[in-house]
């Protein structure tokens, strides 16, 4: 196995980045470099970051030069950037990270994945660049880890389940099947990888737990002790694509894409040394709190 020291990740001062570099600043063991997109700007994400220990370095992502300079010494790059925010510059960043960072000799690079198990046949135009990228990638000679881990429980919200109206839109069919995970493991299951042989050009499938939406309605109803609503729109997808009134949005058309292929193949949970947060306990908790 190759020893890493210095982790590059890019995009920390979002959703999934924020508690990826948290992870990291926990485990104590690597040099944590975050890149933030020039020009400087104050933000308390990274600010709070900076006093746990990471070095700030302001990069033009546009600028190979920028980019060589900042990443010389670097070991691992995570891109934890967002295709949602970026929309065609997430495929040309991500890009030019991996093309500075072979000229580097960076040994390890972990692409902004981090969701459900998608491919060139199972695609949407939100992510097709994820699958682009993530085929350059694995053509680079650069060694890489796809991280799947299902949808985050902070999206529960997103895929139709809201606690203030207690209800319930289902976007797939009730019954199926998917993974859910906390921000936290997703961080903490992204440090193990780099110990872990088998993550080496490999992807690695993890969770919290694998629950049908049926079984969240039902733990979101037994923790609130109450019945929820139930809205169920089974035609959205052919609503959009043949433009019948009324004519979804493309998030909604996401959302059950999303949603129907929310399954992963199979489960790398057991390589891992920690037991994740399960979504039974977190929705307590939120319910508890809200
Ligand atoms: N599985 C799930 O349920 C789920 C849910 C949400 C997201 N995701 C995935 O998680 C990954 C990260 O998404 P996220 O929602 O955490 O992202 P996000 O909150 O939008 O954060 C992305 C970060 O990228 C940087 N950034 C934004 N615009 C940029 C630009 N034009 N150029 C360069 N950097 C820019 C920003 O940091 P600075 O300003 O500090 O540079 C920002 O904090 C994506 O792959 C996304 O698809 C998965």
């Amino acid at each position: 196995m190759k020893t890493f020291k210095t982790v590059v990740i890019a995009g920390a001062t979002g959703t999934l980045g924020y508690p990826i570099t948290e992870a990291f600043l926990n485990d104590g063991s690597y040099k944590i470099k975050i890149f933030r997109k020039k020009p400087e700007s104050k933000n308390e994400k990274s600010e709070l970051l900076a006093s746990k220990g990471a070095e700030i370095v302001y990069v033009d992502y546009t600028q190979k030069g920028d980019l060589v300079k900042a990443l010389k010494g670097t070991d691992v790059v995570i891109s934890a950037l967002s295709p949602k925010k970026m929309g065609g510059d997430f495929y040309s960043t991500q890009l030019s990270l991996l093309e500075a960072a072979k000229e580097v000799g960076v040994k390890r690079f972990i692409p902004s994945e981090f969701g459900g198990e998608y491919g060139p046949d199972i695609a949407h135009p939100f992510i097709e660049v994820k699958i682009k990228f993530r085929e350059v990638l694995e053509k680079s000679g650069l060694e890489y880890t796809n991280i799947f881990n299902g949808f985050f429980f902070d999206c529960l919200q997103y895929l139709g389940f809201d606690l203030k109206n207690k209800t319930v839109q289902f976007y797939a069919d009730p019954n199926s099947k998917v993974q859910v995970t906390s921000l936290e493991d997703v961080g903490k299951y992204t440090v193990e990888s780099l110990k872990l042989p088998e993550a080496r050009n490999a992807t690695i499938r993890v969770a919290g737990s694998t629950v049908t939406f049926n079984e969240i309605l039902q733990m979101f109803e037994e923790a609130t002790g109450s019945k929820w609503k139930v809205i169920e729109d089974r035609e959205i997808r052919h609503r959009y694509r043949n433009k019948i009134e009324p004519i979804p949005s493309i998030i909604d058309d996401f959302k059950v894409f999303i949603c129907e292929n929310g399954a992963l193949s199979k489960l790398d949970n057991d390589k891992f040394s920690f037991t994740p947060r399960s979504l039974v306990e977190y929705i307590n908790t939120m319910v508890k709190n809200s």
